[in-house]
């Protein structure tokens, strides 16, 4: 048998998942769970979520939620492992071993890094430095080759390649070169029409567990235009209102919608209300789907565990090799 190709991927328990997070990655990671080739991995990543601004007390409560939702949205145990980050501490392990061979200016010139420097200019902490040291660990201690993220994370999967080089060349070969995967909805904009939807910016999301009210309410607040021009807008508003009408009802209503726009005009009130319908149609058996699981915290502890003790073999094994190929054990 040949072996399965790795698969790993993460979030960050800071906020219920919005519509960005789940057409930009978890899309990608239900896709790869039905391809037997492929072994997946998928993490409730605690460790980086401290490194923005947090409430401990609320903090073990915000990672089960996350746990909870990757249930909902159908990542199906029997084919993923599931589990939490903390609970595998040999990422952190391998995480200081890589940021001995990787120097300081490249972490300090990402773009992740300085656009986090100024969302929160009073916790610059050196974790948010370290978070794609500890983010490329996450990814290489289990081997992984493939990557499912949205497209803001690519220059993290960069850094992760790069070390990946970087260690091999130094102490021979020992981690494949790790690819992103993006999927079709890879850059989510805000609803807003400025900048992406983010879990950090209240107004620029729809999240997982809105109900139909509340999303129409948020669609209602999608800044548009008159309706109608000779050519379809490059940014803006209602570019995301037709992004989200391909995601959620297809490329046909969208065509149909950019033919009404250069033509006879768009309705904006019936579009809103009809794509609100369909995204809420979408979500609506994911809420209950996580109901079903938040009224079983037995089986999802369970799950869990089988989880962390999956990820702890594979990762004490690369810990391993890492540590005698770099001359920290004998190897006899
Ligand atoms: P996080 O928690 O910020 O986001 C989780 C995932 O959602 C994607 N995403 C989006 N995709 C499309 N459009 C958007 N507007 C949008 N907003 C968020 C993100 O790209 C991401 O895939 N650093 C990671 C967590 C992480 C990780 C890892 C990921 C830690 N270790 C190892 C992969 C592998 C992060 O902050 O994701």
């Amino acid at each position: 048998m040949t072996e399965k190709i790795r698969v790993f991927s993460g979030i960050r328990p800071t906020n219920i998942l919005n519509i960005g997070n789940y057409l930009g990655a978890i899309k990608g990671w239900l896709e790869f769970q039905e391809r037997p080739d492929l072994d997946c991995l998928y993490s409730a990543v605690d460790l980086h979520g401290i490194t923005s601004p947090y409430e401990s007390k609320k903090y073990q409560n915000q990672i089960q939620e996350l746990v909870l939702e990757y249930l909902a949205v159908g990542i199906d145990p029997n084919k993923s492992h599931i589990f939490i980050q903390s609970q595998v501490p040999e990422h952190i392990e391998l995480a200081y071993y890589l940021s001995t061979i990787y120097p300081v200016s490249r972490l300090e010139q990402l773009p992740t890094y300085k656009d986090k420097k100024q969302e929160q200019p009073r916790y610059i902490n050196m974790g948010l430095l370290y978070y794609p040291v500890l983010m490329a660990a996450d990814i290489l201690i289990y081997k992984a080759k493939l990557v499912p993220v949205g497209k803001d994370q690519l220059p993290h999967i960069e850094v992760a390649r790069e070390m990946a080089r970087s260690f091999n060349k130094s102490f021979g070969q020992t981690f494949p070169e790790p690819q992103a995967h993006l999927m079709k909805g890879a850059y989510i904009p805000s609803l807003t029409g400025e900048g992406k939807m983010s879990k950090s910016k209240p107004d620029s999301f729809i999240s997982l567990l809105d109900d139909l009210k509340t999303i129409e309410k948020k669609l209602a607040k999608v800044p548009t235009d008159n309706g109608h021009d000779k050519v379809l807008p490059k940014e803006g508003g209602v570019l995301s209102l037709l992004n989200f009408v391909e995601l959620f009802q297809g490329l046909e209503k969208k065509q149909e919608y950019e033919k009404l726009y250069l033509t006879t005009g768009l309705q904006y009130g019936d579009l809103k209300k009809d794509l609100a319908k369909s995204i809420y149609q979408e979500l609506q058996p994911i809420q209950e789907k996580r109901n079903y699981y938040a009224d079983r915290p037995k089986e999802v502890a369970e799950i869990l565990e089988d989880g962390r003790k999956y990820a702890s073999n594979i990762a004490r094994e690369t810990l391993k090799e890492v540590k005698e190929k770099m001359g920290l054990t004998s190897n006899g």
